[in-house]
């Protein structure tokens, strides 16, 4: 399999119903009884409203009014009263619980996608749009609650009362039970067929709107790209593209099931005119009485509704199955960076970071690092330099296995990292990037996000540590003042330093600093810088910046380019080179 399908996530034309339905099943099991109680309330309500209600209005007309019974009729009125609470007692029941267990299988499979989303690779988010995950995480699993509060419930019913209007029909008279069932048959073969036609545009109209979003994610993500280079009529152009051809699907489901509404409207009448004819024929012929007349027609009518009823259901179930199978899709992936099943599990970490022969691409046969090797020792900083789109991040991104090389191997204090337990590798590096994530909080919970148990006493400590506690003293409200984009109150700089805290508050032994300082203002970059040199104290340090003045003192410089280190040794050693490092360094001197 070609390492870019793996977590391709892909529509297929042909929906996969056995896999839908099993995510359903497997869902629904644990619920076996509370679906089991809704099951047989939902068969007494039936035989109540379907049978035995029809048959008390016949026994009113055949029997108390032919005979001018008014104590009778009075009678069968409040049996009749008496057995419709009990109908909609029921009913309420059933409604409840199917709330109540559509919601809490609903629950489950959020809580299952997320986690299992959780514990996919960098590639899962690389290889597909995030528009397309959104539109499976939100709108997949709101068709899929339809399913469960709707369509299962509905199915159920419209089974219950078919059987049971048709054999209660069959009760009254055989001839007319026939005709019944043939006019049932028909119509619901009908809803079958057309329900195949609708079958492509419906698929067809998911794909192109989980197209959509993912274009408008994009355009939202690419904002300011787009407006710099004035794309912005390409851009609407192609969403008008998206939308309209949405447009034209769905005017086709529309059309389709007007016209197949249509047709099973004019069906019914056809099978009620030659039901009503024939009943009354045989009441002329005195075979059957008024009220069998009324009954019939009265479970005619129920019927009807109900075979009306599939159409709509059969939708329900096969966008819910649809839906099902497109979450179940997310479902199956199995992230293949994962912690082994004897992990290593250090007590004591050192941090020294060895690559041989690494070798990796993001998109097959395309190598953005090959060949490459060095060692570090614990403790020292190394520098990495190269132009943009070398390969410098990716290459940091392997030592936490963000991504899992192709070929080669790296070791992080002499083992193997795919050895190592996932979660102490990663809580032994920290990342400080350039565009930092902190939450709209106060800067101790931003602390405390990967650091539950810090107290204020630590948080200060650490800033102390970093020499940067002048900032926080500044702050009116100290370590509980609130990040937010808006307020201009903290700075960029400083919003680095609250990151770094928050890093060195884990005590990784490995530190990785891509680009830090890339968009730092003046005002706090000394501050910054110097807390950076504080922090990288004991600790094995990755540097990628863009300034040269930052790395001449780092223990190796490595130099990145056409996939692999051209250049690699002390500032010194570099520049006796003569090569590349020497004239990016010249460039630097004279300008
Ligand atoms: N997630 C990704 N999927 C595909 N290609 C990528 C991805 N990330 C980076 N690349 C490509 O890999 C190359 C190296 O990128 P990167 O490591 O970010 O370089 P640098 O940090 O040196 O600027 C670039 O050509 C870039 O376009
Ligand atoms: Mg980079």
């Amino acid at each position: 399999m070609s390492k870019n399908q793996k977590y391709n996530l892909q529509l297929d034309e042909n929906v996969d119903y056995k896999k839908g339905l099993k995510l359903v099943l497997r869902h629904v099991k644990p619920y076996i009884f509370p679906f089991i109680l809704i099951s047989i309330c939902l068969l007494v309500a039936t035989i109540l409203g379907n049978a035995i209600l029809p048959r008390l209005l016949k026994q009113a007309i055949d029997v108390n009014i032919t005979n001018k019974d008014l104590a009778g009729l009075t009678q069968t009125t409040l049996i009749f009263i008496g057995l419709g609470v009990i109908y909609l007692i029921l009913s309420y029941i059933r409604l409840f619980f199917t709330g109540k267990l559509g919601q809490n299988i609903l629950f489950n499979i959020r809580k299952e996608l997320f986690n299992k989303i959780q514990t996919l690779p960098s590639r899962f988010f690389s290889d597909n749009q995030s528009g397309d995950i959104i539109q499976r995480l939100t709108g997949n699993v709101d068709t899929l609650s339809a399913f469960f509060s709707e369509g299962i419930i509905r199915l159920l019913d419209v089974v219950f009362s078919l059987t049971i209007i048709l054999i209660s029909i069959f009760l009254q008279s055989n001839l007319i039970g026939f005709i019944a069932l043939g006019g049932a048959f028909v119509m619901i073969v009908y809803i079958a067929i057309q329900g195949r036609i609708i079958e492509k545009p419906i698929t067809e109209s998911l794909k192109k709107e989980g197209n959509i979003s993912a274009n408008v994610q994009e355009s939202l993500d690419g904002f300011v790209a787009i407006q710099s280079t004035n794309q912005q009529k390409s851009w609407t152009n192609n969403f008008q593209k998206r939308t309209a051809s949405y447009y034209t699907t769905m005017k086709k489901v529309s059309l389709i099931s007007a016209l197949s509404k249509s047709i099973l409207t004019f069906l019914s009448v056809v099978a009620v005119c030659i039901l009503l004819l024939t009943s009354l024929n045989l009441y002329a012929k005195q075979i059957i009485t008024i009220g069998t007349v009324i009954l019939i027609l009265s479970y005619m009518q129920d019927l009807l509704q109900k075979i009306v009823d599939i159409a709509e259901i059969w939708r329900i179930i096969k966008t819910g199955m649809a839906s099902a199978e497109r979450l179940s899709d997310v479902m199956e992936l199995e992230s293949d960076i994962s912690t082994p099943t004897l992990p290593y599990t250090p007590k004591v970490v050192t941090g020294s970071v060895e690559f041989k022969d690494v070798d990796f691409a993001y998109v097959e046969n395309e190598k953005v690092l090959s060949d490459v090797n060095f060692k570090v020792d614990a403790g020292q900083t190394i520098a990495i330099v190269g132009p943009t789109g070398a390969g410098k991040t990716t290459f940091v991104n392997l030592i936490a296995r963000l991504y899992d090389t192709d070929n080669g191997n790296i070791y992080v204090d002499g083992k193997d990292i795919k050895e190592w337990d996932l979660e102490a590798l990663r809580k032994n590096i920290g990342y400080l990037i350039q565009d930092t994530f902190l939450f709209e909080d106060t800067i101790l919970n931003n602390l405390k996000y990967n650091n539950p148990g810090v107290t204020t006493e630590q948080a200060l400590q650490v800033f102390k540590d970093l020499g940067t506690e002048s900032f926080i003293t500044s702050l009116t409200e100290g370590l509980e003042t609130k990040i937010s984009t808006e307020s201009s109150e903290i700075s960029a700089g400083q919003r680095q330093i609250i990151a770094l805290a928050r890093i060195l508050l884990r005590n990784p032994k490995i530190l990785i600093l891509d680009e830090a300082t890339a968009r730092i203002d003046t005002k706090s970059e000394k501050m910054l810088q110097n807390a950076i040199e504080k922090a990288c104290e004991g600790k094995t340090t990755f540097i990628i910046a863009h300034r040269l003045s930052t790395i001449f003192n780092a223990d190796q410089i490595i130099l990145i380019k056409d996939n692999t280190i051209l250049e690699k040794g002390s500032h010194k050693e570099l520049l006796a080179l003569k090569g590349l490092y020497f004239e990016m360094y010249s460039r630097f001197v004279g300008k």
